[in-house]
């Protein structure tokens, strides 16, 4: 298994290229569910859960191939062709590495009439539940059983009626797999509190250059009106406004002025207005972000919330940030319990946290110092990866499987920049 060694104390200059967002691909490639035309995503990140993800339609009886496999390319294009689906299932052992495989329910129970997914386990970031997933689809008219650790769930006779749902915790994945069943429903749907993130956005667009019908996009009440069929598309990814908001906090912890090609500043002002609320400097234009810091950081108060709040997913890496600010923090996470496993870790580099329940309160010290620690879920080890790169001497990140599940090639986007970084296989 490989570790990153990180000697810190490295300013990071330069710029570095934003990828497709992870999120967004998770929910865009089962799309490809719903037609039996092509569908051909551009800008898909190269990470460990894209390929679980295509291994997945695979065994649906969705072919693939990929292009824009040189090693020196970013992103890559996935053509999915769905011509004919030859099995159902989404059995435990795919469910299990990868909790996003339940985003095939939806697509798959409007397509085939019936999806079987293995119930995703427990989570190191909460239990994280499906029950909403569920309710919606039930709404939509769905049959839903569950036996032996399987979702089953089933059209009614004469096809999805659709119908209307309203989501009483906001959910981006019960969303994503409501809208995607309610595409081909006979009727009309109506999801009302639905989560707006940007992904939801991309999902919706992507649905829509299929032919698919849908009122209110970027807004918490969407109406479907369910279409006979599909058509294929092909599809740009949008570019990954946590991995963005991840870079911009390894120049801000390093005193650097690094440029986030690519970042789309409108759709993460939640991220960038904590940045300038830490005395980050952030200047945005229509291709990209730049931050700019001088090393003298502000304590700050954070909440997460739904979009358009801030996000849970990157929370973990402003905590790394504020370890270093000038004075008391307080950070709130609102969306999972127990997504405070970074705290323990920063604290062996010499970080002052105190979490208790869902509130960690984090006081700036001087200087952090390099440790060797383990990576626990994907954006608590991009925290450690944060403080190392501030950490005065060597840090060792191991567990790094995680980092590779969300963010593509790290270790070379951050060499770019001037980090001092390099994997190793661990002994
Ligand atoms: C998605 C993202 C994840 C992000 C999260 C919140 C993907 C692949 N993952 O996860 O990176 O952190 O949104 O922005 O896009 N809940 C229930 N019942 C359900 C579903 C969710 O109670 O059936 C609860 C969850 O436990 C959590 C809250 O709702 O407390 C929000 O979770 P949700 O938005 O569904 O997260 P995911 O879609 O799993």
């Amino acid at each position: 298994m490989d570790k990153l060694i990180i000697r810190g104390g490295q300013r990071l200059v330069g710029t570095i290229p934003v990828s497709g967002a992870k999120n967004s691909a998770l929910t865009l490639i089962p799309c490809a569910l719903l037609t039996e035309e092509p569908v051909t995503l551009r800008n898909l990140p190269r990470l460990a859960d894209i390929d679980g993800f295509q291994h997945l339609m695979n065994q649906f009886g969705v072919t693939t191939a990929i292009q824009g496999t040189r090693p020196e390319d970013f992103g890559r294009t996935m053509r999915l062709e769905a011509t004919r689906i030859t099995s159902s299932v989404a059995p435990y052992d795919l469910v299990r590495k990868m909790r996003a495989s339940i985003l095939v329910l939806g697509p798959m129970l409007a397509r085939a009439g019936e999806a079987t997914v293995s119930m995703p386990g427990g989570c190191a970031i909460g239990n994280r539940p499906i029950d909403l997933h569920l309710k919606a689809l039930e709404a939509l008219g769905a049959e839903i059983e569950l036996a032996q650790g399987y979702v089953k769930a089933m059209q009614p006779d004469g096809g999805m009626p659709g119908g209307d749902f309203d989501f009483p915790v906001v959910s981006v994945g019960a969303t994503e797999n409501a809208v995607m069943a309610a595409v081909l429903a006979n009727g009309t749907s109506r999801l009302f509190n639905a989560a707006r993130e940007p992904e939801i956005v991309d999902l919706c667009n992507l649905l829509t250059a299929m032919g698919a019908e849908i009122e209110g996009i970027g807004t918490s009440d969407l109406t479907i009106h369910g279409v006979k069929r599909l058509h294929g598309a092909t599809y740009r990814v949008m570019a990954d406004r946590i991995e963005a908001g991840s870079y911009a906090c390894a120049a801000a912890i390093t005193g650097g002025d690094v440029r986030l090609e690519g970042a789309k500043a409108d759709e993460m002002q939640a991220t960038i207005h904590a940045l300038r609320s830490i005395g980050v400097h952030v200047d945005e234009d229509a291709k990209g972000i730049r931050i700019a810091a001088n090393g003298a950081l502000r304590p700050a108060d954070l909440t997460t919330a739904p979009y358009p709040g801030l996000a849970t997913d990157m929370q973990a890496q402003l905590m790394a940030l504020l370890c270093k600010a000038d004075g008391t923090s307080v950070l709130k996470e609102t969306i999972f319990e127990n997504r405070f496993m970074h705290v323990p870790e920063l604290a062996r580099m010499g970080a002052d946290v105190t979490a208790n329940g869902r509130t960690a309160v984090v006081k700036g010290v001087d200087t952090l110092t390099g440790a060797e620690v383990m990576a626990t879920d994907l954006r608590a080890s991009m925290s450690l990866i944060i403080a190392a790169l501030a950490a005065q001497g060597e840090s060792q990140v191991r567990r790094i499987y995680h980092l590779d599940r969300g963010y593509e090639r790290l270790e070379e986007k951050l060499k770019l920049v001037g980090a001092d970084i390099e994997r190793v296989g661990d002994d």
